[in-house]
């Protein structure tokens, strides 16, 4: 079986769960290798909805085995009430690599006076502390899973760390300091109740890669937040491209057979940055509303930013992620609108450029709505013609085919173009 990597080709939110949950049904190990709690990716079964954050999506059916990969950061607090609500037994089913860094109080707190020091320019985080620990990780500060749950290792790392960590408090952001005594009790405890979960999960992969059987990537977060590639600096702190998954996971980049890219038919973006196709006013406002197009972040429960399709910038990240097949999902919020507008270039530009994307001049191509509603439907043929030539202009444009695709929430509400 083909492995899979499952990334997001714009803002993230672009539908990346329901992909993972989706193509679950066929794989045996689902990875997730960057990102933290700053990811929500929302699955609807039946009339139950999940709202996963750490744990890959694939985990709601028995039969998988799903793994935190050495490139993520865990806020065990966070990560274990996601496992207490799944209420099944995860015993056999989610392991966790020794690699992965600790989301700590203080990388919060951080995260929180940063972005409150940097004003009119923040990023707008989602204030769970992913970019001071990825910072504390690059600059050797950080403690991984390995330690938390090994209270020695815990109590000589968080004595070298925290009194680094409390002078930035205080010298930077006149922050009274954080007790090393409380974090000890507090973390220790929570490396206990992780413990029966950390595995050599890098060795795990690689056994059954070579046993012939199917990985799923799930990607957090999207290409343009990518650390390095992304609208820097209004970006996460990790690699959020196809290359990442193999990077953090602790797999060769052979262990990738096939990417598919999932692209929203239309454009979001959650916090602050340039989004050259975003709409405004009156145009906004007769855009699907944020309510029935269900814009609000799982995450942090703020609202979406919208705009048109951006040709260029999916061109941009499917050539950033070697994406060889598309998936396009929220097909269906078009349904009602008369005219559908996509970006073909940027006046001026060739390419998507590093710097400047503020002051870009989207221009449009106008495309017939299709004025009737694809909720129902579950193949090509029965997508009305103007749908079907929308998903060919994206095929066209990116020289690329678009083998799924996504009119709605539910498992059910997609199809794939061909077996
Ligand atoms: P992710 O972070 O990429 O997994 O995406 P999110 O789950 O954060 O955001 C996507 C939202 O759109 C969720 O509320 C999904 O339930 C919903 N969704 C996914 N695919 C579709 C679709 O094809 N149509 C509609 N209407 N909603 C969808
Ligand atoms: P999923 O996996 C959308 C955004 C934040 C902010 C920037 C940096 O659900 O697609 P961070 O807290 O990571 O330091 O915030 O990145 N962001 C996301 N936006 N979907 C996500 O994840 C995101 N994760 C982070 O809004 O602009
Ligand atoms: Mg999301």
């Amino acid at each position: 079986m083909k492995s899979v990597a499952v990334i997001g080709m714009q803002w993230g939110d672009e539908g990346k769960g329901k992909v993972i949950d989706l193509l679950s049904e066929k794989a045996l190990h689902i990875a997730r290798a960057q990102g933290g709690n700053n990811a929500g990716h929302t699955i609807v079964v039946g009339n139950k909805e999940y709202r996963f954050h750490l744990i890959p999506s694939g985990i709601l059916y028995p039969k998988t085995k799903c793994y935190i990969g050495g490139g993520t950061v865990i806020d065990p607090t966070s990560l274990l009430s996601e496992m207490d609500a799944l209420q099944i037994s995860l015993k056999n089913r989610l392991f966790i690599s020794p690699y992965a860094h600790i989301v700590f109080p203080y990388h919060r707190l951080l995260d929180k006076l940063a972005e409150q020091a940097k004003g009119q320019a923040a990023v707008g985080t989602t204030g769970r502390g992913i970019g001071p620990c990825y910072a504390d990780k690059a600059a050797r500060n950080g403690i991984r899973v390995a330690e938390l749950v090994d209270g020695g290792l815990l109590r000589d790392r968080l004595e070298a760390v925290l009194p680094r960590k409390n002078e930035e408090l205080k010298k930077l952001y006149g922050h009274e300091p954080v007790s090393g005594a409380d974090i000890f009790r507090e973390y220790a405890t929570l490396g206990q109740k992780l413990a029966p979960f950390v595995a050599p999960v890098e060795e795990m992969l690689y056994v059954a890669r070579k046993q012939g059987e199917m990985i799923l990537f799930e990607g957090a977060q999207g290409a343009l937040l990518d650390v390095t590639f992304g609208t820097y600096p209004y970006v996460t702190s990790s690699c959020t491209l196809s290359g990442g998954a193999s990077a953090g996971m602790g797999v060769g980049p052979t262990a990738i057979d096939e990417v598919l890219g999932v692209a929203k038919a239309y454009t979001t973006r959650v916090g602050n940055g340039p989004f050259p196709t975003e709409l405004s006013g009156a145009e906004l406002s007769r855009f699907p509303d944020h309510n029935t197009s269900r814009e609000v972040g799982t995450t942090t429960g703020r609202k979406r930013r919208i705009g048109w399709l951006d040709l260029v910038l999916l061109k941009h990240t499917a050539c950033l992620n070697g994406v060889t097949k598309i998936a396009v999902t929220k097909l269906d919020i078009l349904d009602g609108l008369d005219e559908i507008l996509v970006c073909t270039k940027y006046t001026g530009l060739d390419r998507f450029p590093a710097t400047g994307l503020e002051k870009i001049k989207p221009e449009y191509k106008t495309l017939p709505g299709w004025k009737t509603s694809t909720k129902q439907v579950r193949s090509w043929k029965e997508l009305p013609k103007a749908a079907q030539h929308y998903v060919h202009c994206i095929e066209q444009a990116l020289e690329i085919p678009v083998a799924l695709i996504s009119v709605g929430p539910e498992r059910e509400s997609s199809f794939w173009r061909e077996a």
